[in-house]
């Protein structure tokens, strides 16, 4: 993929994250929303996130996981419209990360519930779960694969031997490198792509939670079908991102507009 489609996406992505976790059919959020208040506010963001990616691709994969996990906790492609008007939340808790968002050790059925929980279906899980085309994963979240799977001192059995031994150089046994990380679709790690899908066919899973997508005879139906449709993939893609966006939104007067984003008003 050339550079500028890669931009294109990237910035399509982003908008969907600054701008979409927001809204609901059912509630106040619409596409343009800024347009009388705020004439130029998505064109600013557009531009600081292409002045971003520009210094730093991984920007992309950040957003992205972003609006996944902030949808996900607090349910306070190709250019798409993205409905916009979603306020802050007044309560931001750690605790609520680790409770509502799906670790990587869980197995098909876990992932279905999770999601199942904030409304997905278990379509939607492996459509969404495809967003690890992009970006990076520290050693830690799956060292439990390579060395001592289960108790057994070998390495998880469902994991390709040669995927497992490069993984294994890049983080090596009793490392403490908190740092260390390795891109989870290594053919192609900036681009939004159906590579997720192409790596799983070929045991090639990230995660316990990416593999265990080929346990189950419909999920690994559908890998299939992703892997060989990348345009029916961006488009239900697409469809979920909007979904997730839709979660618990607050609007009007509702919430705050925070003056740092970091941090609630004070
Ligand atoms: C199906 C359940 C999911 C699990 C268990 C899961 C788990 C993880 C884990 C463990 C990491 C690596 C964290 C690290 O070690 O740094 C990660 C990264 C990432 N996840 Fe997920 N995830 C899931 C679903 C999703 C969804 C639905 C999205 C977005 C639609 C998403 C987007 C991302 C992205 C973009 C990254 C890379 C972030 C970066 O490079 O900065 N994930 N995920």
């Amino acid at each position: 993929m050339s550079s500028s489609k890669k931009l294109i996406t990237c910035l399509s992505i982003i908008l969907v994250v600054v701008l979409s976790c927001t809204q609901s059919v059912h509630s106040q959020l619409q596409v343009g929303f800024y347009m009388n208040s705020c004439t130029f506010a998505e064109f600013i963001v557009k531009d600081e996130v292409r002045k971003a990616f520009i210094q730093d691709e991984g920007v992309a994969a950040g957003l992205v996981r972003l609006h996944f996990h902030d949808c996900f906790v607090r349910t306070g492609g190709e250019g798409y419209y993205v409905p916009a008007g979603r306020r802050d939340g007044r309560t931001s808790l750690a605790s609520e990360a680790s409770t509502n968002l799906p670790p990587p050790t869980l197995d098909v059925d876990q992932l279905t519930q999770s999601f199942a929980n904030k409304g997905f279906t278990q379509e939607e899980m492996v459509t969404l779960s495809g967003a690890h085309t992009i970006g990076r994963s520290h050693c830690t979240s799956f060292s439990n694969r390579l060395n001592n799977f289960n108790g057994t001192r070998s390495q998880d059995p469902s994991l390709d031997p040669m995927y497992a031994a490069r993984l294994k150089e890049q983080c090596p046994q009793g490392s403490t490198d908190p740092n260390l990380v390795v891109p989870m679709n290594p053919s192609s790690p900036a681009v939004t792509d159906v590579g997720y899908y192409i790596d799983i066919l070929a045991n090639r899973g990230l995660f316990t939670s990416d593999q265990t997508l080929m346990r189950n005879p419909i999920t690994a139906n559908q890998v299939n079908q992703n892997a060989r449709n990348p345009m029916l993939w961006r488009l239900k893609f697409a469809a979920a991102m909007l979904k997730m966006g839709q979660l618990g939104v607050l609007t009007g007067n509702a919430g705050e507009i925070r003056t740092n984003c970091r941090v609630i008003n004070s």
